[in-house]
């Protein structure tokens, strides 16, 4: 496994996650995030290798990979890294989104009044208005990815948008921040128990807790070549512990399999 030496000078990003205390550096272009809670470099690597069989496309999703991280107080840490995806565009989270248009996506969010569905559409045509771009079929399918992988964590500033000044023009980031999946919280989801418990604890984001009702938003075609899946977990030489035996779990699960096609896979 790739060794990362955090330089002593490095400065640490304060984290936006929902919880809070994962550590994470930039070292040149790569981003480095800790193993704090339980297994989160596992659980983003192995969401990233479900999307490397899938039909996204590599500008789509963010790649991560396994390291062991050698802090500057000389310890070592299981991570993972991933690298800036930003090129010379400016990065523009959903929240801020709203924030930069004087308004917040609490109104929408928050509003109990309305359906997951309404949630939806009134949260896209305040993103149409602000950016001129439709992000409909790309945030259903990350929602339907979502619930497939358990992430707790697509709160509004995991959603991001990149600008690019010079044309002024707007397009969705790559997914990236999947690391809150998988059960990988081991304090909040202690190993040993039941799986089918865990799994019913988890609660989705950012418009419904429940992830079938966000899952539901997704009509479009099959998306994750499960033969190809099947064939990179055979043979990929990382032990994704738990992750693993999760998304296993959910394959059999019949709500998951119209996210998923038989597809050919290129021997080599
Ligand atoms: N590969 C990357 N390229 C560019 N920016 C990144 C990359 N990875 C992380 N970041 C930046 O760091 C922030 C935090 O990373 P993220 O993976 O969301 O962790 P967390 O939310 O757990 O703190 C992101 O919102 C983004 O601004
Ligand atoms: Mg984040």
């Amino acid at each position: 496994m790739e060794r990362i030496i955090i330089p002593l000078e490095t400065v640490p990003i304060i984290s936006t996650s929902s919880k809070g205390d994962q550590s994470k550096w930039q070292v040149d272009n790569k981003w480095i995030k800790q193993n704090t809670r339980g297994y989160e470099g596992q659980a983003e690597v192995l969401a990233s290798l479900i999307l490397s069989c899938s039909t996204l496309t590599e500008r789509e999703y963010v790649k991560y990979h396994l390291c062991e991280i050698l802090l500057p107080n000389g310890e070592t840490s299981l991570g993972c890294y991933s690298y800036d995806f930003r090129e010379k565009l400016q990065e523009v989270t959903l929240e801020r989104l709203f924030e930069a248009n004087f308004s917040s996506t609490d109104s929408i969010l928050n509003n109990t009044a309305l359906s997951t569905e309404e949630k939806f559409e009134q949260l896209l045509r305040q993103v149409e208005l602000y950016t001129g771009i439709n992000v409909r079929e790309e945030l259903v399918r990350m929602l339907a990815f979502d619930a497939l992988i358990l992430n707790e964590d697509r709160h509004t500033n995991n959603i991001l948008f990149l600008y690019n000044p010079m044309q002024k023009s707007w397009r969705l980031a790559p997914i990236f921040d999947n690391g809150l999946s998988f059960l990988s919280d081991e304090k909040d989801y202690p190993q040993g128990k039941p799986l089918t418990i865990l799994k019913r604890k988890v609660k989705a984001k950012p418009l419904n807790s429940n992830f079938s009702k966000q899952l539901a938003l997704y009509k479009g075609p099959a998306f994750i070549n499960k033969t190809k899946l099947l064939r990179a977990l055979e043979t990929i030489d990382i032990d994704f512990g738990r992750a693993q035996q999760v998304l296993l779990s959910q394959l059999n699960d019949p709500s998951f399999a119209h996210l998923f096609y038989e597809g050919r896979v290129a021997n080599d």
